[in-house]
């Protein structure tokens, strides 16, 4: 597939195409304790652990909540319509579960004002992974009673702003926050193994559904997703252990919150059946049908791919990654793998599922060291990984995948999770002491994309 000729343009696409950039509070908004927000997990994290490097915290990260009004300009200014960010619940309930915190909801009426005077669509992402530390203390994600905490977050949130934004995301990468918070501990809270993972993945899969019916039950003509990571996962050789354990690792980042949004209930499977405590509950009808919920869109989130071969060592999954590093492929500054033909491959393997009626790429980008020098930021790099990614979604589009759009992975740089700020991802460069922001020739190059 020849990927890389960069001759595409937007309108390849065609016109009613959706073009977005994305990003979230915990890492743009700062102002972590201004205006009655309380703290969340990742407020919490940044002050206790000593995972996020450089010791760096999320307080003022790229100031959003001051600045929206001149950010939002920069969206516009690129050429995007779409403009897509989530909402901090412990802005709206600073504990998670009281009272509502007036300024915070106010804050995202702005937010949103904006856009709509801009001709900018909003969609809003209800959760992208900042759990009020208050409820954390209470178990969080692993608590029986997160569920009807964030049933209430998300009518509070449906009530406010339901006339005036109707795409709405109720979760960002389910899989990404419960491995790396609450079975791996790298992300907050900072929790590990079985007993915190097992629960957390079925609160998490109820929400999903259950906060997906109440935005339908809410919010008239509503259109309603919610977004998995995705990546292709390839056995590092033709022995069948490897395809197996392959297999097993495709099973826990690709399958496990989509089959049950899907009606499918959890994806277990004889060989591997460590989820069998859910497959217990879920032989249930009741939970099969709790879990699901009929999306008008999946949102599909796309980096790197994976290599896999099988490991004794490892328990559980007995599968361990073979690192791009150590096998000399492309790689982004992230070390993650740079193969454009691995995201044709996963949104045509992801349409295969019945039951999903449109796919939006909701995220999409790369970290590289960008220099900026004489107020130019030149990341070809970053460019080329664009041109290449994009090529792919057109190649599957063309072929028949129902793609309605495109955000980018992010509008600017930000707070990126235990990287802290030197991860850059952005279409603009945000110098942290200054707040100033410099468009890269990234957003440059989407402005004349976009443009045609
Ligand atoms: C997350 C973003 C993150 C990006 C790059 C995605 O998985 O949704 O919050 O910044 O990856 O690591």
């Amino acid at each position: 597939m020849a990927l890389n000729d960069g001759n595409i343009s937007a309108k390849d696409f065609g016109k009613d195409f959706k073009w977005g950039v994305a990003m979230a509070a915990a890492q743009n908004e700062g102002a972590h304790n201004i205006d009655g927000k309380g703290a969340s997990i990742w407020d919490a994290f940044a002050k206790s652990s000593s995972k996020i490097k450089g010791g760096h915290k999320p307080n003022i990260a790229c100031d959003f909540y001051h600045r929206y009004k001149d950010d939002l300009l920069l969206v516009k200014a690129l050429g995007f319509s779409v403009f897509r960010f989530s909402i901090s619940w412990a802005r709206i309930l600073p504990d998670g579960t009281g009272s509502i915190n007036k300024d915070g909801i106010n804050f995202y009426h702005r937010v949103i004002d904006e856009c709509i005077k801009l001709g900018i669509t909003p969609y809003i992402t209800l959760y992208h992974w900042d759990l009020p530390h208050e409820l954390e203390k209470k178990g969080g994600w692993t608590n029986y009673y997160v569920n009807k905490w964030f049933n209430r977050f998300v009518t509070i949130c449906a009530e406010a702003y339901g006339d005036k934004v109707k795409n709405w995301i109720i979760l960002n990468e389910p899989f990404g926050f419960t491995s790396l918070g609450y079975m791996l501990g790298s992300h907050a809270p900072g929790k590990t193994g079985l007993s915190n993972f097992l629960p957390v993945i079925h609160h998490v899969a109820l929400a999903q559904a259950e906060g997906a019916q109440i935005i339908r039950s809410k919010v008239p003509q509503a259109y309603i997703g919610t977004t998995f990571s995705c990546s292709e996962i390839i056995p590092f050789s033709d022995k069948q252990k490897d395809i197996d354990a392959a297999n097993r690792v495709d099973i826990l980042m690709n399958r496990l919150f989509i089959e049950p949004t899907l009606g499918k209930g959890y994806p277990t499977e004889d060989s591997f059946n460590f989820l069998e405590k859910l497959h217990m509950e879920n032989k249930a009808w009741k939970y099969t049908k709790r879990l699901q919920f009929d999306f008008d869109f999946i949102g599909l989130q796309y980096y790197f791919p994976v290599t896999i071969r099988h490991n004794n060592l490892v328990p559980i999954v007995n599968a361990s990654e073979v690192k791009p590093a150590t096998r000399k492929v492309p790689r982004t500054d992230m070390g993650w793998e740079i193969k454009a033909d691995s995201f044709y491959n996963i949104i045509k393997k992801m349409w295969q599922y019945e039951g999903i009626k449109e796919i939006i790429i909701t995220e999409n980008g790369a970290f590289f060291k960008d220099e900026l020098k004489s107020g130019i930021v030149n990341d070809v790099e970053r460019i080329d990984y664009f041109q290449q990614h994009l090529q792919a979604v057109l190649k599957a589009k063309n072929e028949g995948v129902n793609i309605k759009g495109y955000f980018a992975w992010t509008l600017m740089d930000n707070f990126e999770w235990t990287e802290g700020f030197n991860a850059r991802f952005g279409l603009i460069h945000v110098d942290f002491e200054t707040q100033l922001r410099t468009i890269k020739d990234s957003g440059y190059w989407f402005r004349d994309f976009l443009s045609v």
